[in-house]
């Protein structure tokens, strides 16, 4: 079956109330850990990919890649997403590349650094939605700016001077006309989120099931999602790494999001861990290995292990054959019957 659209893959999770987890891939081996894993639990895919993913890998070949993964693994609804877009330009260079869903991140400028208005952030996210609706493609939005900065999608915040305004996501809604809206939530990207073990109140979930109450049509996302799990960072610590202590999101906080109304969740952070502390085991366990199979396997295996246990704690397995995919050109005709309201 050919990529499909994110809109349907998330308006079916909102029917059977679980999330979908969209995992970042950069290469053929974290493209083919996702699909392994949404084969072994019949999940639908996210696979997503940055602006730093798409220069890495040259983009026709991530996008070719994905084409494989479509024929290897028929039964699979998956999606190609744009994390991050920084600008409609961007945007629309994924959309005539193929990707199925774009993300319009106008919470931030163009330099993915600068907190932007309001205005600007509807005028670019609209944008946006005007030319991939014509073309069925979904499209995310974010209002309010996460922490972080490691990764160049951050204002360097402390992830919570920006939250979402329940207030704002409304008009930001109606006035873009998007499919899925990413919150902040007091939510960063990277490892480093929090420097204790996080409590029930770090979150801002009352936040979230606020703005849901508000918009409980509208899916929500959650970045910087990944839960830093402390085996992980002892592997790589355990093999000569050097991570600081540190903690990320909780999977039973991610759960109460998806009892309210979150469809999509970002995870990268989690499998960049894993498929580090696999190589680096293979280096010092086998330092006469030269072979980049003889760590690529052992890596490959460990994403797929993480993916397949976020795809079953987010809901989503068991899903993957509920429904029959539309084509873009349907998703197109839907979105040209309901216009987006001023
Ligand atoms: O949100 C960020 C993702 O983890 C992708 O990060 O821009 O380093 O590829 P990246
Ligand atoms: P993590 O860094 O928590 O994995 O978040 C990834 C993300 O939000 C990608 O957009
Ligand atoms: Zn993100």
């Amino acid at each position: 079956m050919p990529l499909v659209s994110m809109r349907q893959v998330l308006d079916e999770a909102a029917k059977g109330g679980y999330g979908v987890g969209a995992f970042n891939v950069n290469n053929m081996e974290q493209i083919q850990s996702i699909m392994e894993a949404a084969r072994e639990t019949k999940s639908p895919v996210i696979i997503q990919a940055s602006r730093g993913a798409r220069a890495y890998s040259q983009d026709r070949f991530l996008y070719h890649l994905m084409v494989a993964a479509t024929e290897v693994y028929p039964e699979i609804p998956t999606v190609l997403h744009l994390d991050h877009g920084n600008s409609p330009e961007t945007c629309q260079s994924a959309i005539d590349m193929g990707f199925t869903s774009v993300m319009m991140d106008g919470s931030l400028m163009p330099d993915g650094k600068t907190p932007s208005s309001f205005e600007y952030n509807v005028e670019a996210t609209r944008k946006v939605v005007e030319a991939a609706h014509a073309k069925g493609v979904t499209v995310e939005g974010e209002i309010g700016c996460l922490g972080g900065i490691e990764d160049g999608h951050g204002a360097g915040l402390d992830g919570l001077s920006h939250l979402t305004d329940p207030g704002q996501a409304v008009e930001f809604v109606k006035a873009t006309g998007l499919d899925a809206l990413a919150i902040a939530i007091g939510t960063s990207h990277g490892a480093y989120k929090f420097s204790s073990k996080p409590t029930g109140e770090t979150l801002k979930m009352a936040r979230l099931i606020e703005i849901h109450k508000r918009l409980p049509g509208v899916h929500l996302v959650m970045h910087g999602s990944s839960s830093v799990p402390k085996d992980l960072q002892d592997i790589i610590n355990q093999y000569g790494g050097k991570l600081k202590p540190t903690w990320g999101v909780p999977v039973e906080e991610i759960q109460l999001g998806i009892k309210n109304g979150v469809r999509k969740i970002n995870v990268d952070t989690d499998n960049r861990l894993a498929i580090t502390g696999a190589i680096r085991k293979v280096f010092v366990e086998k330092p006469e290995e030269f072979d980049p199979r003889s760590y690529m396997k052992p890596a490959r295996e460990a994403m797929k292990k993480v993916v397949a246990l976020r795809m079953t704690q987010f809901g989503q397995a068991g899903h993957a054959n509920d429904y029959k995919p539309l084509s873009l050109e349907t998703m197109a005709s839907r979105y040209a019957a309901q216009p987006v309201a001023v």
